[in-house]
């Protein structure tokens, strides 16, 4: 439904009146097709002279969009209208990167012609190779990625025009055939062993982890158990609304930039601890704790305001309940490490005793901290063998299809404009330029 519809549909508005003039503005209020209605305020500025003010976005929406959902008092996460746990239990990664790129789940026929279209985009340009050799071998493989994935714009030229329908899916395409390589070669790089190239005979999970845990010098049998852990660790991360990262490539993308590039700026945005980096953060945190008997201290230090510990893999600024996606994670981490005959890993048994002691905490509860996609992703992909290194990078090679959707979807808009907030300024005014030798 087109704004206007909406618009005309609720015919609904707010009045806001400025106390200091006694003038009074009538704001148009917008409703969506679930969640809150929103107010217009786009004529703020031209009727009323003032910004509106809300740092970190707390009440802001920056776009309409089709594409995920969440319900973050019901703990509740879509993606074009289907649940989180029934597209974890029935679809795979490849069927969700349809959906989001497209709004509708495929038929065989086009589910199989989109696998196959990502399957032949899988390889790298060779000379991509070199760019590897530049960084140092302990270099972060996030620095990589953000260098490699802005690099593509340079090999890809044919697919930057953002006009160009045709284009924004050859590049969507090619950004989500391509993560898998550029991700699992920054690991290779790593620890200096061969690069290993994809194989069109497997799917998209089986692929990465050959590439990541192959070597040439013997056959590899790929962990079916593994693959499929992969996959749906991958959908669980695959879109979220307009998350930090997610608004970071609408804002890079407003002023024209090529896909490349913007997907480079949602990695950076994507690294920091507070959003994406904090699945390695958590990993970090349990080895700091140490063992049960510190989660205690470790608490009072995370409830001290004037201590900046926080307990990472909790808080969210939409869920104020359980991520739908960690309930998920912790099944899926049982089930992991059983099949990898991991009993008692002692790290899981401290994440679950430091999740039950922090939900009976008055401070956690009030404030409605409960465990995020971050909490247990760390403690499944250690068990499968990923440095922890590697655990923002597999984040944003999951997040890829989900950044191109919202960039496509912004491109396509066309009520977009260049995204250019305005400020509160409190700084100093017009003053008189003092020479050097009067200072
Ligand atoms: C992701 O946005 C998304 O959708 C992101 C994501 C996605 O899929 O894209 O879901 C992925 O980024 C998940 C979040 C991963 N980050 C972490 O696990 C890091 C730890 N969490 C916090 O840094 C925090 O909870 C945030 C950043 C996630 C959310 O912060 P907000 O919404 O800005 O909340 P806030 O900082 O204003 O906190 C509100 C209160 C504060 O206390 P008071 O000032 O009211 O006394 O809760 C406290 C905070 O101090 N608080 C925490 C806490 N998180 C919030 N206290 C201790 N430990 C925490 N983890």
């Amino acid at each position: 439904m087109s704004s206007d519809a909406k618009e005309a549909a609720t015919n609904e508005y707010v009045t806001m009146t400025d106390h200091s003039t006694g003038k009074s503005y009538d704001l148009p209020v917008m409703n969506g097709t679930v969640g809150p209605k929103v107010v217009d305020v786009r004529p703020f500025y031209r009727d009323t002279g003032m910004f509106t003010y809300d740092p970190g976005f707390t009440s802001t929406g920056s776009c309409e969009s089709s594409i995920t959902y969440i319900d973050g008092e019901a703990g509740i996460l879509m993606h074009r209208g289907y649940r989180i746990e029934d597209l974890c239990e029935h679809s795979d990664f490849m069927e969700v990167c349809y959906l989001l790129l497209n709004g509708e789940l495929p038929d065989a026929a086009t589910k199989k012609e989109f696998e196959t279209t990502i399957t032949y985009h899988s390889m790298l340009h060779e000379q991509l190779n070199n760019l590897y050799r530049g960084f140092r071998r302990d270099a972060h493989p996030m620095a990589i990625m953000v260098g490699v994935v802005g690099a593509l714009s340079a090999f890809y030229h044919d697919s930057t025009d953002i006009n160009d329908p045709e284009q924004r899916m050859i590049a969507s395409h090619r950004l989500v055939a391509k993560m898998p390589t550029i991700a699992a070669w920054a690991y290779k790089y790593s620890i200096g062993q061969p690069f290993m190239y994809p194989r069109n005979d497997m799917s998209y999970a089986e692929n990465f982890l050959q590439m990541m845990f192959s070597v040439p010098c013997e056959d590899y049998v790929v962990n079916s158990v593994l693959a499929a852990a992969m996959d749906k660790i991958f959908i669980l991360h695959a879109d979220h609304e307009q998350n930090a990262s997610t608004s970071t490539v609408r804002l890079a993308g407003s002023s024209g930039a090529n896909p490349f590039a913007c997907i480079a700026a949602g990695i950076s945005s994507l690294w920091g601890p507070s959003h994406g980096g904090a699945n390695e953060a958590v990993l970090n945190m349990l080895g700091e704790i140490g063992s049960a008997d510190k989660i205690p201290e470790y608490l009072e230090k995370a409830k001290d305001p004037q201590d900046n510990f926080r307990l990472m893999g909790f808080g969210h600024r939409v869920y104020k309940n359980y991520d739908p996606r960690a309930k998920v994670l912790q099944s899926h981490a049982h089930n992991v490490l059983d099949a990898l005959g991991i009993r008692d890993e002692p790290l899981l048994k401290m994440a679950m005793e430091l999740e039950k002691i922090a939900l009976e905490d008055d401070y956690f509860v009030q404030r409605k901290l409960f465990p995020n996609v971050d909490f247990y992703s760390g403690i499944i992909l250690r068990a499968m063998g990923f440095p922890v290194s590697m655990f923002t990078v597999l984040f944003a090679l999951a997040r890829t299809v989900g950044w191109i959707a919202q960039w496509k979807e912004m491109i396509e808009d066309p009520s977009q404009k260049i995204g250019r907030p305005r400020q509160l300024y409190t700084g100093e005014y017009d003053r008189e330029y003092v020479p050097l030798d009067k200072r």
